[in-house]
């Protein structure tokens, strides 16, 4: 492990074609920034034993983009590049991380979210079968225009790579493009990038500069070429953002198909590359999976759900409800049309019905609440059942107080469960009370007006109203 190789991800430019004050690496494919596609692949190969480190370049909008680092991606490290000018400056700010390093580095452009492990994989093979110092990845592009272009010499040797705005006509007919990933022997790379100058259109330091030198230094020099134009041409406008994630969703239902998920549509399944699916599942169309959600087997993900961070057992029902930050335990079912947030956590055969919303809950296995119902700050025994039109009134204005409902516990229909307060178990409350005192486990809590009937009532009043309306016409 000692020579493992380390990642250096470049996030650090501002992304001018994007137009956005947002960072480019920050914009996002199926809820995910596109820099989170990058490193799901490089974690992929950190769990191989191939990489050991990966450390991101970050610059434009560096308090952003470190803070998404440390939520998502802990292992990673970050150096801040401060001015931004250009891909080879980026690199050289790695130098104090890699102190004492004498094995090789990947760095991979931080905009090709559709890169895969394999082709890096393959440039790792490549990079040892050739003793090369350098060996880097290249496309075969049809309308290559903007990227860096190769030049080879008669015998297909590369001589150098020449960014578009600085090429001739001639060398803008190659096709063959730069696609932004390069595995180089970090001292010699080192050394090569103190020689580069910023003589270019852009007066920046070019990482590809550095591969010039390497040639005329001697050094064993190899390319991997991949044909697969679609996913490597990297993101610069929002034109390619959108371009790049429907391409994405058709790769990854593909992804899933191919491991016993079923994704009924692949073009409308907008599932982030952090998240797990078990086998038998169902996605059907337009859903959303986003974060590290992950979902168990032999479940149902129904049209217009939308899950963020969030777990679901096996053989649970999901149908168009938007869950954040929530646990939902096998074999319940959630929705049409529920809102789960902040921590809510459902146990085991429970049912969560229509409109029915729950913050901060741990509700119970075999619970039910099938409509209509408010639930925050709240603990809900197992088998309780919660009845329609149920309100917790967990804020006085301002703070927050817990409901507590004991297991077995029968909340009528139309319930105000005024906290802070405690149902004990197996206790009933009446349909339509409001309840601001605890109930006794296994007793019977009435919170309502008794009801008054008068006999006879309407049968006067229209007597009254007739005599009324005699003494008004005479
Ligand atoms: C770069 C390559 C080009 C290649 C293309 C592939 C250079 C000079 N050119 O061009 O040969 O065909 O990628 O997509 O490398 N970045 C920094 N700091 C900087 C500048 C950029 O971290 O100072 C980062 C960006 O955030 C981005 C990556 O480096 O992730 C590439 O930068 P970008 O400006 O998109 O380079 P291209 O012009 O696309
Ligand atoms: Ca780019």
């Amino acid at each position: 492990m000692a020579d493992g190789i380390v990642s250096l991800v470049m996030a650090a430019g501002k992304g001018t074609r994007m137009a956005s004050d947002r960072p480019k690496v920050l914009h996002e494919i199926a809820g995910e920034p596109i820099l989170g596609f990058v490193l799901a692949q490089l974690d992929d190969l950190r769990s191989r034993g191939i990489l050991a480190r990966a450390i991101s370049i970050v610059g434009h909008g560096a308090d952003e983009v470190r803070a998404y680092l440390s939520d998502s991606w802990p292992w990673t490290e970050a150096v801040e590049q401060a001015p931004q000018l250009g891909t080879g400056h980026a690199v050289m700010q790695a130098a104090p991380a890699l102190t004492g390093f004498s094995g090789d580095v990947l760095i991979v452009n931080g905009d090709v979210p559709l890169l895969e492990a394999s082709l890096i994989e393959a440039l790792v093979d490549e990079h040892k079968a050739r003793g090369a110092r350098l060996t880097f990845l290249t496309c075969n592009h049809p309308r290559p225009h903007g990227l860096g272009r190769i030049l080879r010499d008669g015998a297909g040797r590369v001589r150098a790579i020449v960014e578009h705005r600085d090429a001739t006509p001639e060398q803008r007919d190659i096709r063959e493009i730069n696609v932004g990933v390069y595995l180089a022997h970090w001292p010699t790379l080192w050394d090569a990038l103190g020689t580069i100058g910023t003589a270019n259109d852009q007066g920046e330091y070019y990482l590809t500069d550095a591969i010039a030198k390497l040639v005329s230094g001697g050094h064993a020099i190899a390319t991997v070429t991949t044909e697969d134009y679609v996913a490597l041409g990297g993101i610069n406008t929002r034109a390619e953002l959108v371009a790049t994630a429907a391409e994405w969703r058709v790769r990854r239902g593909a992804y899933w198909l191919s491991r016993q998920v079923t994704v009924e549509d692949p073009a409308t399944a907008f599932i982030g590359p952090r998240v797990t699916i078990g086998p038998d599942t169902v996605v059907e169309p337009f859903v959303q999976l986003y974060g590290h959600s992950q979902v168990g087997s032999q479940c149902v993900i129904g049209s217009h759900t939308r899950l963020v961070d969030s777990l679901v057992g096996d053989s649970a029902i999901v149908r168009s409800s938007d869950i954040v930050s929530c646990e939902i335990g096998d074999r319940t079912t959630v929705g049409p049309f529920a809102r789960l947030r902040d921590h809510a956590v459902v146990g085991r055969d429970a049912r969560i019905g229509n409109f029915v919303e729950l913050k901060k809950v741990n509700f119970g296995d075999g619970a039910k609440a099938a409509h209509l119902t408010y639930l925050g700050d709240a603990e809900v025994g197992d088998k309780a059942n919660i009845g329609c039109g149920t309100v917790t009134c967990n804020y006085d204005g301002e703070r927050k107080h817990r409901t507590t409902i004991g297991a077995g516990a029968f909340i009528g229909t139309n319930n105000t469960l005024v906290a802070p307060v405690e149902i004990g178990q197996d206790a009933y409350t009446g349909a339509g009370s409001t309840i601001t005192e605890d109930v006794p486990a296994g007793a019977l809590a009435l919170g309502r007006a008794h009801q008054v009937v008068k006999e006879g009532w309407v049968a006067r009043r229209r007597a009254m109203r007739a005599a009324d309306k005699q003494r008004s016409e005479a």
